[in-house]
């Protein structure tokens, strides 16, 4: 199962909205077919092994990392091939969660009379498909909050100014985050303060789509993001609905997507059900502090990626999240599944905010 895990991952970032998934088929000890779902609307990760096998599949054993699906999508079901090519066995890392197979793609293979195992490496198998399971299952986006902060955490200075805090290396990590998600999103002061394009440009990878969260239309028409070949790619969210104001935006091409007000500014959680429905699986949210604090109080961030960079800049400066009144340590909010790794000089910590409805 760690082959096809790895080979999954080669599809991260081009599969939404399908899942990513990796396949081997395996014969007498050695491996025959092997392939991944590379992007959506083109043939699965079962249907590459298979071609890749031919006849010699028949009485193999096939690793895949998802339950093989038993609905026709975009392509037919992947049992019907499984089942015709004469394969012995299959062994799934975990049961699809799209309520349209759950189970029903093992249970066809097994009426056809193939063994079936679930379960194997299934934690490494969810890891590699939370933006699928979370919007199959709930609705919504899975969220990643990246910000670059210094070792006194901040992620700007008193001015607004943040560039640069983090290094190279983390920065092109970024970008490759960037070209993970389906969209990228910013509250309307990081545009005006920072005047960001973020595009995909230190890796190679498709651009996200890019949302404005900006609930008066402050957004000048006159930043770098409202203009090229990518403004169409554009969303901003707001909570002002006359047609007269959103014009002003439209004819850059970017379109308004207008949301229920919630203490005035636009709510974050009608916002990712819209965006859900639009088929947005996963978001990176690049800031800033009142945005993210916003979004993290109101449990909608499922993932942070910090970046330490080795600078202090002292007590002024813009926290990562923009959360007032907890007075006691008791009533922190805490972080849980964190890990620790170097990037360049910076140091790149990952943590989940605890209690965020990872769906189980
Ligand atoms: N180091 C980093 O990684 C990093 C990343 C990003 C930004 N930054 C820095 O962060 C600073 C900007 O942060 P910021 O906190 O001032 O601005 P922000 O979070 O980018 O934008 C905040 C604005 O977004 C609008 N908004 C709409 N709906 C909202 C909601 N539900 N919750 C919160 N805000 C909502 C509000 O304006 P309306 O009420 O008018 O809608 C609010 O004033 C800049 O200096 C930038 O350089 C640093």
């Amino acid at each position: 199962m760690k082959r096809p895990l790895a080979l999954a991952r080669k599809g991260i970032g081009r599969t939404s909205p399908n899942p990513v998934v990796g396949c081997v088929i395996v014969r007498d000890g050695a491996v025959i077919g092997e392939g991944w779902h590379r992007k959506a609307g083109s043939p699965h990760a079962e249907i590459h092994a298979l071609k890749m096998a031919g006849d010699a599949a028949r009485g193999a054993d096939v690793y895949v990392t998802l339950e093989p699906c038993c609905h026709t999508g975009a392509t037919p079901p992947r049992t019907d091939a499984l089942i015709r090519s004469g394969v012995s066995r299959v062994i799934a890392g975990m049961r699809d969660p799209d309520p349209r197979v759950s189970g029903g793609g093992l249970a066809a293979l097994k009426q056809a009379g193939i063994e079936t195992v679930c379960g194997v490496l299934e934690k490494e198998c969810r890891a590699v498909n939370l933006p699928f399971i979370k919007h199959i299952t709930t609705g919504l986006p899975y969220v990643t909050y990246k910000c670059a902060m210094t070792l006194d955490g901040k992620i700007a200075s008193i001015t607004g100014e943040s560039r640069w805090i983090s290094g190279d290396e983390s920065r092109k990590h970024v970008h490759r985050m960037r070209s993970h998600n389906d969209a990228v999103m910013v509250g309307v002061d990081t545009i005006i303060a920072d005047n960001p394009l973020l595009t995909v440009r230190h890796v190679k990878g498709r651009n996200p789509v890019r949302i404005i969260v900006d609930s008066r239309l402050r957004t000048p028409t006159t930043v770098d993001i409202l203009s090229g070949p990518l403004a169409h790619a554009t969303i901003i969210a707001c909570t002002e609905d006359d047609p007269a104001v959103h014009r002003r935006y439209l004819q850059t091409g970017v379109s308004v997507l207008v949301c229920d007000p919630r203490e005035g500014r636009v709510d974050l959680r009608d916002l990712l059900e819209k965006l859900g429905r639009l088929g947005i699986q996963s978001i990176l949210l690049e800031g800033g502090s009142r945005l993210a604090g916003d979004a993290l109080t109101r449990g909608l961030i499922d993932e942070c990626v910090f970046f330490y960079a080795p600078k202090v800049i002292g007590s002024d400066g813009f926290s990562p999240f923009a959360i007032t009144g907890i007075t006691e340590m008791s009533h922190a909010m805490a972080f849980t599944d964190l890990s620790v790794r170097r990037m360049g000089h910076d140091i790149v910590v990952t943590a989940r905010p605890e209690g965020t409805c990872l769906p189980a």
